[in-house]
């Protein structure tokens, strides 16, 4: 680690890896965050010591005392970005420095100690070069990894911490969604909204994921992959799926998706499509859209395409919204030529086959 910090990371290397032939079948068909590599990056943060004992060392579990505040106040935030490897052999992260900053943001909101953002990225990278051999092969094979930290001072009394972990796991992964980049079906909530004004909706902690699963068990039931939440005010305005950005195609070549406001997760994906799609010419709104106007612009054919985009989804279409009072399809109900060349320009610079024009991808090995 750099001196600036003060923080060395200490190397402790698993006694016992995973064997090269095993580590191979299992990256074979990795699945979405089943597996994972053999190390993990940690450092403590205490109210007397600050940011201290940066390890590399074995993934094993933490020894928790049941009092810890996260168990009882849910004092957690977490990331997600990809380790990729690239045509030239080489690995590389994408935009890991949104990852940090956004780390920081969500850190203030749960009232959590901020992490230098040198410190995030120097942890990542040091367990992407020291499990580099997890790191799938080409295709559409990436390691996920998962930055998260937790409170663990044992107290019962509401107010933050004085104690914390910060840790980074890696998972081998493929697609998120089991069809691959197929089309997916959404189910609109009506009954649940993911965050309201003042709420932590622009935070990625723990808490906004729980409270997703009712309303994403509800999709699953009526047969859809994901859940679609509406504003909490006016149970009117579309907001994000439930661990996903949205946008929206139209007839005239523009595209929209709902502005950032303090109730949707700032995705890294979706501002690099905004400004992928913006220089390839096209008019990219931020605006409030109805669910209304989805409705009546799917119905009318001026809404040609919709998709979902984050780290973990890409940008996969949306195929039919299913709803209480019924439902539609959008265009062909099989996705569109704007989500796929978006898809297509990202997946390529993130793997190094198409020129880095915005400086985004970040060599690691
Ligand atoms: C991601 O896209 O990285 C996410 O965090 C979404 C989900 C897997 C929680």
């Amino acid at each position: 680690m750099n001196a600036e910090h003060g923080l060395v990371f200490t190397r402790r290397p698993h006694p016992a890896p995973v064997a090269a032939n095993v580590r191979a079948a299992m990256l074979e068909d990795p699945g979405f965050g089943r597996i994972f590599s053999d190390h993990m990056a940690t450092i403590r943060w205490t109210q007397d010591r600050g940011w201290h004992a940066a390890e590399i060392r074995p993934r094993e579990p933490f020894v928790l005392d049941p009092a810890s505040a996260v168990f009882h106040y849910a004092q957690e935030i977490f990331e997600g970005l990809k380790a990729y490897r690239m045509r030239n052999g080489g690995v590389a992260l994408f935009r890991p420095e949104q990852n940090a900053r956004r780390f920081q943001a969500s850190a203030e909101r749960l009232a959590m100690p901020v992490l230098p953002e040198a410190a995030f990225l120097r942890a990542i990278e040091e367990l992407v070069k020291t499990d580099v051999e997890w790191v799938p092969p080409g295709g559409d094979g990436s390691l996920y990894l998962r930055p998260f930290m937790f409170a663990c001072e044992a107290f019962l009394g509401v107010r933050p911490a004085s104690d914390y972990h910060f840790v980074v796991i890696a998972s081998p992964v493929g697609a998120y969604f089991k069809g691959g980049k197929k089309a997916v079906s959404v189910w609109l909530s009506a009954d649940y909204t993911r965050a309201a004004p003042g709420g932590t909706g622009a935070a990625k902690c723990g808490g906004n994921y729980a409270a997703s699963l009712v309303a994403q068990a509800e999709a699953i039931r009526h047969g859809c992959d994901q859940v679609v939440f509406l504003d909490a005010a006016e149970r009117r305005w579309v907001e994000e799926l439930g661990g996903m950005n949205v946008f929206f195609v139209f007839d005239d070549g523009s595209m929209l998706t709902p502005p950032l406001g303090g109730t949707i997760l700032p995705g890294v994906t979706r501002d690099s499509i905004i400004a992928l799609a913006r220089a390839d010419g096209r008019t990219v709104r931020e605006e409030r859209y109805s669910y209304e106007s989805w409705r009546a612009d799917a119905a009318s054919g001026r809404l040609r395409e919709a998709f979902a985009c984050g780290t973990a989804a890409v940008v996969t279409p949306i195929s039919e919204i299913k709803s209480a009072d019924g439902g539609f399809v959008i265009g062909n109900g099989g996705g569109g030529a704007v989500a796929e060349t978006l898809r297509a320009k990202l997946v390529g610079i993130q793997r190094g086959e198409i020129a880095d024009e915005f400086g985004w991808v970040r060599r690691v090995v």
